[in-house]
């Protein structure tokens, strides 16, 4: 099916009364406005979803993101970590989402794509089964409306739900590979090309203000960005910098096993923020002098957590404080990287199951793949 002839620019990017094929649009506005879908569960939304949403974006010009309800996913995979309700509020975050539609059906069907005028679905490169061991996108991929983004390699969801992965302070090898190339993954490298893609790679503009944060945002999650929501809206155009600390920092800090993602998975999690213009990746802990100076720090905001002191002791605040700059901010969440890891380890065995249950599924699968491709071989020959 052809969708309507919406037109780049317009509300929406659609032109009122376009009708398909129409002629409502100026020449250099004809150009359709190409509305791509993406859907999942979007659980403990890291920078592999982030990663999908950006590709599936640069594959048309208005990304709607379904997101499963905590039932569905319970359904077909087992309990999620975050409720519905975060995960709605994390998938809006990221910065090339333009809409999402709560509560999208498991199965991804035309029906639901003609509902929401999309062109096409975009899902990464592994495969999606129902509960019954049924590809989710067989509909789609069948009528053509489907296409196919590079999966990150070195997140899963599924990993990160793995209490291995947490006794990693370092981060390499993660949780134990998984025998299915789906489930369990390999080592995450960042590289030049990725920070470019995820960075905004805007200036500040004169009129802006600069406002800066530090901390570790290690696994990013929705009290981190009802706190950088709050900092965004405390001037009329602001120009959020985040400065993330390294994970020896954190660790000096934070203790135990922490952080659980390394500095390059946090630097990417918190470019994808919508909120964010800038990350200083390695940011001293104090909030000294030379840093205000060098980016031209109007504001220093921290939120309601605890305010560690630095190596000697001191207020790593106490120069923004000093210039009366320094601005302590209630975002109204009290979530914690903590909790997040306390969900897990309480969820632990239902998460095992769930995860053992979903390898034996793709592992049908690629057995059922591998048994066709013998046999068109073998009738080949
Ligand atoms: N995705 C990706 N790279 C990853 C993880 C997920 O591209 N490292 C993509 C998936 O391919 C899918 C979308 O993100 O298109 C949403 O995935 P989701 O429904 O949340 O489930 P999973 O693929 O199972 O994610 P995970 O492996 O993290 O559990
Ligand atoms: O703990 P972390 O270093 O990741 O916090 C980064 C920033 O986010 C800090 O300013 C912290 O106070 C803020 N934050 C918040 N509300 C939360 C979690 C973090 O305001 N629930």
């Amino acid at each position: 099916m052809i969708k309507n002839g919406h037109c780049a620019g317009g509300e929406e990017g659609r032109e009122a009364g376009a009708e398909p094929g129409g002629t409502l649009c100026s020449p250099e506005k004809r150009r359709r406005t190409v509305r791509v879908w993406c859907d999942g569960c979007y659980d403990m939304v890291h920078y592999g979803h982030s990663n999908q949403l950006r590709q599936a974006k640069e594959m048309g010009d208005y990304l709607i993101v379904g997101v499963h309800t905590d039932a569905e996913i319970s359904k077909h995979k087992g309990p999620p970590v975050f409720t519905q309700a975060e995960r709605y509020k994390m998938v809006r975050a990221i910065k090339w989402v333009d809409e999402i539609v709560e509560g999208a059906p498991y199965v991804t069907t035309l029906e639901t794509l003609d509902k929401y005028n999309c062109d096409f679905c975009v899902h990464g490169d592994d495969i999606t089964l129902t509960v019954d061991g049924k590809d989710t996108y067989a509909e789609v991929k069948h009528e053509g409306r489907y296409r196919e983004c590079k999966r990150t390699q070195g997140v899963s969801t599924t990993d990160l739900d793995n209490p291995d992965y947490q006794q990693h302070t370092d981060n390499f090898g993660k949780g134990p590979k998984g025998h299915s190339p789906w489930t369990g993954v390999s080592q995450f490298l960042q590289t030049s090309q990725k920070i470019i893609q995820f960075a905004s790679g805007k200036e500040p503009q004169p009129g802006d203000t600069i406002i800066y944060v530090a901390g570790a945002f290690d696994l990013f999650h929705i009290g981190h960005v009802d706190f950088l929501e709050t900092v965004y809206k405390q001037a009329e155009r602001p120009y959020v910098i985040v400065g993330l600390h390294f994970d020896q920092e954190v660790n000096r800090y934070k203790g135990k096993n922490y952080p659980i993602m390394n500095v390059h998975e946090r630097t990417l999690s918190v470019l994808a923020c919508r909120y964010v213009s800038e990350v200083v990746i390695g940011a001293p802990y104090a909030v000294g002098k030379d840093l205000l100076d060098h980016f031209k720090v109007d504001l220093v905001c921290h939120g309601k957590t605890e305010v560690f002191p630095d190596k000697d002791g001191s207020d790593p605040y106490a120069e923004p404080k000093k210039r009366g700059v320094f601005r302590s901010l209630d975002s109204s969440n009290d979530l914690t990287t903590d909790d997040i890891v306390q969900r897990i380890i309480e969820n632990r065995l239902q998460f095992e199951a769930r995860n053992q249950k979903k390898e034996a599924k793709e592992m049908a699968v690629i057995e059922a793949m591998k048994r066709r491709e013998e046999q068109t071989e073998q009738a080949a020959q």
